[in-house]
């Protein structure tokens, strides 16, 4: 089954019943939409879209793009766009109502903990510098985004992710929200059993979901997560905190890190490309070879690129850029990895692709999750599998 209840912790908000109800319906009017509504596309595109595309131009569409034209202007696609958004914005304003109530208490619970015994770290930078593209874009329409930071100790943009994150994928990332962590610790083993790494970074660990797998994968390694926003990091330190995962917490930006050259013999970026621009996915490949160590690896997950995909696929994929604000989500997609590592030294012999454990397996989550996954629009997206690309140094 798929988890439905999140696992507690210190910091993660607690829902009134009403609350809960509210969460729940948003909830189950999204998986009706995903699997129920939105697969009407395929029938308007194969029965109106193509054939009158095939009458004016003597052929096919050739990409995603020349698709997308034709749909923005169908009723039914622009009404199941905007059921999607509208649910999309109401799952996040149900959240952040449950979080507003009990902030002061959030906050002062993640303080308690960041003031007293840790096994891990919280160091935050006063001069930090927002990357543009973090600060200018609410990513997938979360209030605020990832750099929200409005009061003192504030964590909401933690809350947010930890709890919106949780009922936007139905529990599909398990009850701690670390299947992403775990599966790419199965990766590593799978690719580099060899590899038994003593230090690890993860980038882009915003609550502390994904790195928390991690520690539970890793329990000996010295394990470190990175990201911008404040608010986050305050809150995924106090979670990890609370269940006992010694991790140490940073706020800085991947482009430029002030960990020493050689540092890590894992540096891991989960889920985290699609949410960088081109010129910043350039910059981690660079930092991740420099931090890296000899025989380190770096291991990026990421859903699948779009080379190979078919035109009407791709376009169904490519929603989220135009639709959830991820401008960067199609473009990722688009981009050769391999070209990056070879661009930030690494070998290119020593790349590889493809996909590998996801987030259901790692959890040990039923394959419902997969079959639920797959009807959106009548085609693939998501599900169990997730896919990587890495490079060992
Ligand atoms: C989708 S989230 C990653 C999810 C997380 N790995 C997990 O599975 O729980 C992407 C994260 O990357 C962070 N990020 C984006 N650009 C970054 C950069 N240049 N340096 C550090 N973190 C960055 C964002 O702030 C955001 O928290």
């Amino acid at each position: 089954m798929v988890a439905l209840k999140q696992m507690p912790h210190a910091v993660l908000p607690s829902a009134t019943l009403d609350e809960a109800a509210r969460q729940a319906f948003i909830n189950q009017l999204g998986k009706h939409v995903l699997n129920d509504i939105t697969p009407g596309n395929k029938a308007v595109y194969d029965k109106h879209v193509l054939p009158a595309f095939q009458q004016t131009h003597e052929r096919a569409p050739a990409d995603r793009h020349e698709i997308r034209k034709e749909m923005v202007r169908q009723p039914y696609y622009q009404m199941t766009s905007s059921f999607q958004r509208t649910i999309q914005e109401m799952m996040w304003n149900a959240v952040d109502e449950s979080i507003q109530r009990q902030l002061p208490d959030l906050i002062d619970v993640a303080q308690n903990i960041a003031r007293g015994k840790t096994t891990g770290s919280l160091t935050l930078d006063p001069n930090f510098e927002m990357p543009g593209y973090i600060k200018h874009n609410d990513n997938h329409a979360t209030p605020g985004g990832y750099s929200a930071d409005l009061l003192p100790g504030d964590v909401t943009a933690g809350a947010l992710y930890d709890r919106g994150a949780f009922i936007y994928t139905q529990g599909l990332f398990g009850p701690r929200m670390d299947g992403i962590g775990k599966a790419a610790a199965m990766m590593v083993s799978r690719v580099r059993p060899d590899l038994k790494p003593k230090k690890i970074l993860e980038i882009g660990c915003t609550a502390g979901g994904s790195t928390g797998g991690l520690a539970i994968m890793f329990p000996e390694a010295d394990l470190h997560g990175i990201d911008v926003g404040a608010a986050l990091l305050r809150y995924a330190h106090a979670r990890a905190e609370s269940w006992g995962l010694p991790i140490h917490f940073h706020q800085m930006n991947a482009e430029h890190m002030s960990f020493a050259d050689e540092s890590f013999d894992l540096v891991c970026c989960l889920a985290t490309l699609h949410e960088t621009s081109r010129n910043a996915t350039f910059n981690i490949f660079k930092e991740a070879f420099r931090a890296l160590r000899p025989g380190g690896l770096f291991l990026c997950s990421e859903l699948p690129p779009y080379k190979g995909v078919d035109p009407w696929n791709q376009f169904v994929r490519d929603w989220d850029t135009y639709n959830n604000n991820e401008p960067f989500w199609g473009g990722v997609h688009d981009l050769e990895l391999k070209d990056v590592a070879v661009a930030a030294g690494f070998d290119p012999t020593k790349y590889f692709e493809g996909n590998g454990p996801g987030v259901a397996q790692a959890n040990a989550l039923t394959s419902a999750v997969e079959v639920e996954n797959k009807k959106f629009m009548g085609s693939t997206r998501g599900g169990g599998q997730a896919w990587y690309a890495g490079v060992s140094k």
